[in-house]
């Protein structure tokens, strides 16, 4: 039997074209044409006296993968929510495709850790949630098709409840692609799941990325996801970039001496902060 990560590959290429000669090309130009490009500039954003995000430079081609990676509390979910426009800078200026971010836009999703199923409803109609329209039959074949994406089509008529975690993620996914976004925000999707799922999913996402040529933006804690995954890698610090590294890695990417390179580059930076401090833990009198 052909590996869900077979059967979803061969589905994304149906799905999308059909299997005309032209298909490839096809493919090459729709990617490009529909990711959306980002920038903020100086983006500064507050909640009362506290300051998360401080004068932000960030400039996102269109299509591409980026990664976001910072200490916990660095502003990252946050970051994400200005993207979605779920919340508002607090100054500066935030552009999608030169256009101020103002509200929900509908070509956005967003991917959590937790994968937010309703679990009264069967594992296509929780696909058709990601869908404006999802009455009519038009919308029923679009959640089936992007369920093939992702290699669950065979439990389309299921209760979400009775899916394992990975697979639930893997309807999560389904759902964030139906309604064919141009920027996909990952908040550590793939946080809660043991580390072959996770390579599995990694891979998964990395193939609709390409198929599908959405911006993509990953925040995530893992720093060889980050190095697996993105164009670029930037690390959240003290409200500012502190690093924005280009991964010129070949794709797909195996872990090789190259990746170890930029594994260690990332993380050296990550670990700088506490030990510039010249605070260790021994150091640190814990009166328990
Ligand atoms: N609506 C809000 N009101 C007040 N403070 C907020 C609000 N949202 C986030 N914060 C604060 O902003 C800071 C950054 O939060 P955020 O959730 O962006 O961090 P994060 O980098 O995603 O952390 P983690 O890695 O733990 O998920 C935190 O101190 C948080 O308490
Ligand atoms: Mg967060």
């Amino acid at each position: 039997m052909a590996s869900p990560l077979r059967q979803s590959s061969a589905a994304v290429e149906e799905f999308e074209l059909g299997s005309g000669p032209v298909r490839q090309s096809v493919l090459k130009e729709e990617a490009s044409a529909r990711g959306v490009s980002i920038k903020l500039d100086g983006v500064s954003k507050r909640f009362g006296e506290k300051t998360i995000l401080n004068d932000l430079n960030l400039s996102i081609e269109p299509g591409k993968f980026i990664a976001i990676i910072g200490r916990s509390g660095c502003g990252k979910s946050t970051l994400l929510r200005l993207l979605a426009g779920l919340d508002g800078i607090s100054s500066g200026s935030l552009t999608r495709q030169d256009q101020p971010i103002a509200g929900i836009n509908q070509d956005t999703r967003f991917m959590f850790q937790d994968a937010r199923l309703l679990p009264w409803q069967t594992v296509l109609e929780n696909v058709k949630i990601g869908l404006t329209v999802d009455k009519s039959a038009e919308a029923e074949r679009k959640a089936y098709a992007a369920l093939q994406l992702v290699g669950l089509a065979d439990r389309a008529k299921e209760w979400s409840s009775v899916l394992s975690g990975g697979q639930r993620q893997r309807v999560a996914l389904a759902r964030a692609l139906v309604g064919h976004p141009h920027l996909l925000l990952f908040d550590e999707p793939l946080g809660a799941l043991d580390a072959l799922t996770r390579i599995d999913m990694q891979r998964l996402i990395e193939r609709l990325w390409q198929t599908r040529g959405f911006t993509a933006v990953l925040v995530t804690h893992d720093v060889s996801e980050a190095v697996a995954l993105a164009d670029r890698v930037i690390l959240i610090d003290e409200g500012r970039a502190a690093l924005d590294i280009p991964i010129t890695l070949a794709r797909p990417r195996v872990k090789d001496s190259g990746f170890a390179h930029f594994e260690k580059l990332i993380l050296d930076r990550l670990l700088t902060p506490a030990e510039q401090s010249g605070t260790s833990l021994d150091e640190l009198d814990f009166d328990i």
